[in-house]
C-alpha cells in the first residue's frame, strides 16, 4: 500500500483518488475551495440555484460513455435535451444538432459526491508548497501546517496553480510553460417573473458574451426563480478582468433584450437578485506539447482537462491515463 497525496477536488482529482483508493492505496486530497467539484460548481443562493461552472458535458469516449451511464442509473446524472439557438450576425435562430448533453443532478458536482463518498479531502487547505524528503514527499499548506510523508504526489489544480508547485527538474515543466488557460466571467440573473425569453439555451458569435441558459430549466432543478447563466467571451473576460458587478449585468441584460426584441415586445423584469463569479482558469488553450502526466524519477503525477483539452471528458480521461501510468510503475 502506497501513500498519495492528490492537489485539487476537481473531476481529475477525485478521479485518481477513487481508483487509487479502490486498488489499495491511502489518498489524501488537498482542496484550496470550501467544497468539492472545482469547475463544476453549482452556487446556493436564497431560495435559487446555478451552476455557475462548466455549464454541461459531452461524451466521445466509449469508455467514458460507460461511466456516465453508470451515474445516470446512480441519479448523479442526467440528460439535458437541450435545443440550442445561435445568435450571430445573421441574426438569432435555432441552431438544433443531435448532440447529446448532460448535467448533475441536482448539481454539477453530484457525481463527485456520490463516487468521492468516504475519501479524505482536506478542504480550505491551499498547497503552498512541496519537499521532497530522500524518496518521499511532504506537503506544506498557506498557514505553514506540514502534511505527509508521502510516497507521491499528483498534481490536479488548474495549469498555474500546477505549475507554480512543479519541483525544479520536472519534465513537465518546458510543456506547461508553453500551455495556458484563459479566464470566463459568469454572470447568474434570478427573476420572479418570466422574462418571456424564449430559447433555453444560446450559443453567441462575437459576442460580449459566449453563452447564456435558462439554468432553472436543467433537470432536476427546482426553485421558484427563473435562473440565467452567462459566460462572458474569454477575450473579453481577460481585457475585463476587473469588471465590476453592475458592468456584468448591463451586458447580460443587453442581452437578454436583444432575445426579447427578436421574440415578443414586452421589456424584461428585474432581476431579483444577481451573482457573478470570475473564473481566473476557466478555458484551456490548445495543447500546444503533450504533458507527460507522470515522472517515476519525482514520483510526481499530473491530471487535469488542460492536459488533453478543455472537456470535462479530458479530466476523466487524463486521470484515467494516469492512474494506468501510475500501475506501470508498480505501485
Ligand atoms: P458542445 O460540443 O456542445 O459545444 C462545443 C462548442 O461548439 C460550443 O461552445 C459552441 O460554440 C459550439 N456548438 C455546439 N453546438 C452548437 C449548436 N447547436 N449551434 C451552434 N454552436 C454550437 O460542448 P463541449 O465541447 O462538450 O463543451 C461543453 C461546454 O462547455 C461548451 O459550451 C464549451 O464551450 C463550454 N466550456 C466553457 C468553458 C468556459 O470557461 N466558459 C470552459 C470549457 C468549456
Amino acid at each position: 500500500m502506497a501513500v498519495f497525496a492528490i492537489v485539487g477536488a476537481g473531476l481529475a482529482g477525485m478521479t485518481l483518488a477513487r481508483e487509487f483508493i479502490d486498488a489499495g492505496h491511502h489518498c489524501q486530497v488537498f482542496e484550496k475551495s470550501r467544497g468539492i467539484g472545482g469547475r463544476l460548481a453549482t452556487r446556493r443562493c436564497d431560495g435559487w440555484q446555478v451552476d455557475h461552472g462548466a455549464q454541461y458535458f459531452t461524451v466521445r469516449n466509449p469508455h467514458f460513455q460507460q461511466i456516465v451511464d453508470t451515474w445516470c442509473q446512480q441519479g448523479w446524472v442526467a440528460p439535458w435535451p437541450l435545443e440550442p439557438w445561435i445568435l450571430d450576425r445573421d441574426g438569432l435562430r435555432p441552431s438544433p444538432d443531435e448532440r447529446k448533453r448532460y448535467v448533475g443532478t441536482p448539481s454539477m458536482n453530484a457525481m463527485i459526491k456520490g463516487f468521492g463518498q468516504g475519501i479524505e479531502v482536506y478542504t480550505q487547505t491551499r498547497v503552498d508548497r512541496l519537499e521532497r524528503v530522500g524518496d518521499q514527499w511532504r506537503l506544506w499548506d498557506d498557514a505553514g501546517e506540514q502534511y505527509g510523508q508521502f510516497d507521491a504526489v499528483f498534481l490536479t489544480a488548474p495549469l498555474a496553480q500546477s505549475l507554480a508547485l512543479l519541483p525544479s527538474g520536472s519534465r513537465a515543466e518546458v510543456p506547461l510553460r508553453n500551455a495556458s488557460m484563459k479566464p470566463t466571467w459568469a454572470l447568474a440573473m434570478a427573476f420572479d417573473q418570466p422574462t418571456g425569453v424564449e430559447p433555453d439555451a444560446l450559443f453567441v458569435r462575437e459576442g460580449v458574451v459566449d453563452w447564456a441558459a435558462r439554468d432553472s430549466a436543467k433537470p432536476g432543478r427546482d426553485g421558484e426563480l427563473e435562473v440565467w447563466l452567462m459566460h462572458f467571451a474569454s477575450q473579453w473576460s481577460a481585457n475585463h478582468l476587473d469588471a465590476a458587478d453592475n458592468l456584468l449585468q448591463q451586458q447580460g441584460l443587453t442581452l437578454l433584450r436583444t432575445l426579447l426584441r427578436n421574440i415578443a415586445t414586452s421589456d424584461l423584469p428585474t432581476p431579483k437578485q444577481v451573482f457573478t463569479h470570475r473564473w481566473l482558469y476557466a478555458r484551456s488553450g490548445p495543447v500546444e506539447m503533450p504533458v507527460p502526466q507522470w515522472d517515476g524519477r519525482l514520483k510526481l503525477g499530473l491530471a487535469g482537462d488542460w492536459t488533453l483539452g478543455d472537456r470535462l471528458e479530458d479530466a476523466w480521461l487524463s486521470a484515467k491515463a494516469l492512474v494506468a501510468d501510475v500501475r506501470t510503475a508498480n505501485f
